[in-house]
């Protein structure tokens, strides 16, 4: 048995108890203790409370005990969105798109994904999890304790495979995003689709959780993705899909439709759109950080949530159009520029998040019962989270009771 304690926190901050997804109100509804402790046994959370509460018995026979003066808590975050398995980078297009390039230009003429697919298909399987493990290790820097990765750089079957493998490696829950463009050798989607299907499919489904793609303009069409969805949902994964990021193209009423976990980007999304995800149980996953990487429009994050949608925040982590693993900046624009509160962003990042992920029940909240997984800022109020921009704030991480940093 190993104990840890956190004792004298200035504040500790968590998303109250209720069902999640939490959406309306309920996002806003976060616990906050003055002078406060986390006990933490065997990687879970044992108690919480204001230190008046301590009692003798809990600080008897501990392993280890963590100063929190001056410090706040709160639970570690989760990111539900990333891309954190490709070669190279992407650092001539970024130059290009800094002259006037567009993202979608770049793509079309066979940069963008196809570059980095071309880069992460000439790594061996020890360099690609090498990529893999120097993000993983980036994310927990900035708070990072859960998090989800996608294939989608691989396109053919070792290496699709390969980056799945090397995602659950990492620690991540994996994502197969066979859908995320067509590769070179194959003439059109269909043909694609034919082969990955039949091809890839039956191995990526014993070592992925969910599947995923890209429902876009030059990419899939809404036909194309219900085929590839169906199939991986009849083969067992959870559904996620990339939509609405330039164009809205069906992604939130196929999402609906399957009955998928989450819709994510909604950049383009407008008031139908957002009206049905609100009726749905499909949380819309906002990613700021790319919107803001590519100087496209921001996802209409206050309207999502008053129209009583489930929203969560990613980083949408990748070389192309969001190279930032920080889930404390996504945070900052998630305030600054979907106009969330403070308290909605937290809840979007934590447990929210974990729900897209199917994680809810055991993470997400700093509550007995729970995987100790906390984040400790350099703050004496929680809120600083988002308010101190690409802020050194992320002190200590504590990843199933271990302290990690
Ligand atoms: O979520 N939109 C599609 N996929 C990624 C970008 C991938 C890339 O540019 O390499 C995204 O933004
Ligand atoms: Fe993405």
């Amino acid at each position: 048995m190993t104990r840890l304690l956190v004792r004298d926190l200035a504040q500790l901050a968590t998303p109250s108890a209720g069902p999640a997804p939490l959406r309306g109100r309920a996002l806003r509804d976060v616990t906050v203790i003055e002078d406060a402790y986390v006990l933490c046994r065997d990687g879970v959370i044992e108690a919480v409370g204001p230190m008046r509460d301590l009692d003798a018995r809990s600080t008897a026979a501990l392993d280890d005990e963590l100063d929190g003066r001056h410090l706040c808590a709160v639970p570690g975050l989760v990111d539900c969105h990333t891309h954190p398995a490709w070669g190279g980078d992407r650092v001539a297009e970024f130059s290009l798109r800094a002259g006037g390039a567009s993202y979608e230009e770049l793509h079309a003429a066979g940069g963008g994904i196809l570059a980095t697919v071309r880069a992460t298909r000439a790594l061996d399987d020890g360099e690609l999890q090498a990529r893999v493990a120097r993000h993983a290790e980036w994310m927990l820097r900035h708070g990072t304790t859960t998090w989800e990765g996608k294939s989608g750089y691989g396109l053919d079957r070792e290496t699709e495979l390969a980056s799945l493998r090397a995602i659950r490696a990492a620690g991540g829950s994996p994502t197969w995003l066979g859908a995320h463009a067509v590769p070179p050798e194959f003439e059109d989607a269909d043909s694609y689709l034919d082969f990955t299907l039949a091809e890839v499919l039956p191995e990526a489904s014993q070592l992925a959780d969910a599947a995923d793609v890209f429902l876009e303009r030059g990419a899939f069409d809404a036909a194309q993705a219900r085929r590839y969805l169906g199939a991986c949902r009849d083969a067992g994964l959870s559904l996620r899909l990339h939509g609405d990021q330039f164009t809205e193209s069906g992604a939130i009423p196929l999402a609906v439709e399957l009955g998928a976990r989450s819709v994510d980007h909604l950049e383009a999304t407008g008031d139908d759109g957002a009206r049905r995800l609100a009726a749905s149980d499909v949380v819309g996953v906002l990613l700021p950080a790319s919107a803001l990487f590519l100087d496209r429009p921001m996802p209409p994050g206050r309207s999502l949530v008053d129209a009583g949608a489930a929203v969560a925040l990613a980083t949408d982590f990748n070389p192309g159009s969001s190279f930032t693993e920080s889930l404390p900046v996504v945070t900052t624009l998630a305030c600054t520029q979907l106009h969330l509160a403070p308290e909605e962003a937290l809840s979007a990042v934590t447990i929210n998040a974990a729900h897209v992920l199917g994680l809810a029940h055991d993470r997400g909240r700093i509550a007995p019962g729970l995987r100790a997984d906390l984040v400790l800022l350099a703050a004496d109020d929680w809120r600083h989270l988002g308010y101190h921009l690409a802020g050194d704030i992320v002190v200590h991480v504590i990843q199933d009771g271990v302290l990690r940093r």
